[in-house]
């Protein structure tokens, strides 16, 4: 197949490239290449491409940044995914469309299946999810994935566990919340799960999470236990005592439900699989 990627230069983008390239001819695209807020420049991509399958990655993703752009974020976020759908439909390319744990409200007391009813709170999570709905209005053969607290990006890796990881390397205390949970999501299982998912044809809206759901602080205590870090660096703090533009649901825990129902249960445990990725990537990487 012939498979366009949005998004590609970011953290999952860079580790799903070449899981895709292993089987397929990657296009990657990123902001330089096609702005998906510019239906002209798809629409020209598409023709050079000719793609039989898009990945939607592309996305702004901080989500405090989100918080006071609103135009900007249902500009690149919802309306963006319409742009890339339109041309999928044109193009009679299938389409995978990346979403987020985060388009529940947090007041489930366990991790959320497919089954549940989304209610976004932030400005980020909203429009990831007008961006599900628009797909699903759109297009037949689409799948949407929601994935939880990904990990990933190997020396690039600027997010929770390259941050954690760095600033208790400094000897720095650190305080973590220990009231808000999720289910961390390695890059590279879920760019292999997307790859066999869409290999079935079984369409739908999917959640690909690695097994398990723990607190921030918990994730914190497994990073540093694995980097060889002391964890009484490590403080339990509430979210109470940081204040933040974008809520966060108290649980952005996701359960795949339906990879589970449907015999495709592949994600092994998020403690597994944060052990394959410090240890056999990011220490590696660094010495
Ligand atoms: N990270 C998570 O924990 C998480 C969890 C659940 C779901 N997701 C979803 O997974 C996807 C990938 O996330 P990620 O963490 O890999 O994000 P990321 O590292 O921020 O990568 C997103 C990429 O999209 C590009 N982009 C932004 N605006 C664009 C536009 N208008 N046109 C084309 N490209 C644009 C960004 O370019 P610039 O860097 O130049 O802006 C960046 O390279 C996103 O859809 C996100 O919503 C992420």
């Amino acid at each position: 197949m012939k498979v366009l990627v949005t998004g590609a230069k970011g953290m999952l983008g860079s580790d799903l490239c070449p899981v895709f390239a292993e089987k397929h001819q990657v296009v990657a695209t990123d902001l330089e290449e096609m702005d998906v807020r510019d239906p002209q420049v798809i629409s020209a991509v598409f023709e050079q491409t000719q793609p039989d399958l898009v990945l939607h990655l592309a996305a702004m993703t901080n989500v405090d940044g989100c918080q006071g752009m609103t135009d900007q974020t249902f500009l690149t976020n919802a309306i963006g995914t319409k742009n890339l759908a339109l041309a999928c439909q044109n193009a009679h390319a299938c389409m995978v469309y990346i979403s987020t744990g985060s388009v529940f409200d947090g007041t489930k007391n366990e991790p959320y299946t497919e089954f549940d009813t989304p209610h976004p709170r932030s400005e980020y999570s909203k429009a990831k999810y007008q961006g599900e709905l628009l797909v699903r209005e759109l297009l037949k053969e689409h799948y949407i994935v929601r994935a939880g607290w990904m990990f990933g990006g190997g020396e690039r890796d600027k997010k929770f566990v390259g941050k954690i990881i760095n600033l208790a390397a400094q000897g720095k205390k650190l305080q973590v919340v220990d009231d808000k949970f999720g289910s961390p999501t390695y890059t590279v299982d879920m760019a292999r799960g997307i790859l066999k998912l869409v290999e079935t044809g079984w369409y739908g809206t999917y959640h690909m999470a690695n097994e398990g759901c723990c607190s921030r602080f918990e994730y914190a205590q497994k990073i540093v236990e694995l980097v060889g870090i002391p964890n009484h660096l490590l403080e339990p703090i509430s979210s109470d005592a940081f204040s933040l533009p974008a809520p966060r649901p108290r649980m952005e825990g996701i359960r795949d439900y339906l990879l589970h129902l449907m015999g495709l249960d592949w994600m092994r445990s998020w403690e597994e699989a944060l052990e394959d990725y410090i240890k056999n990537r990011l220490l590696k990487e660094q010495s």
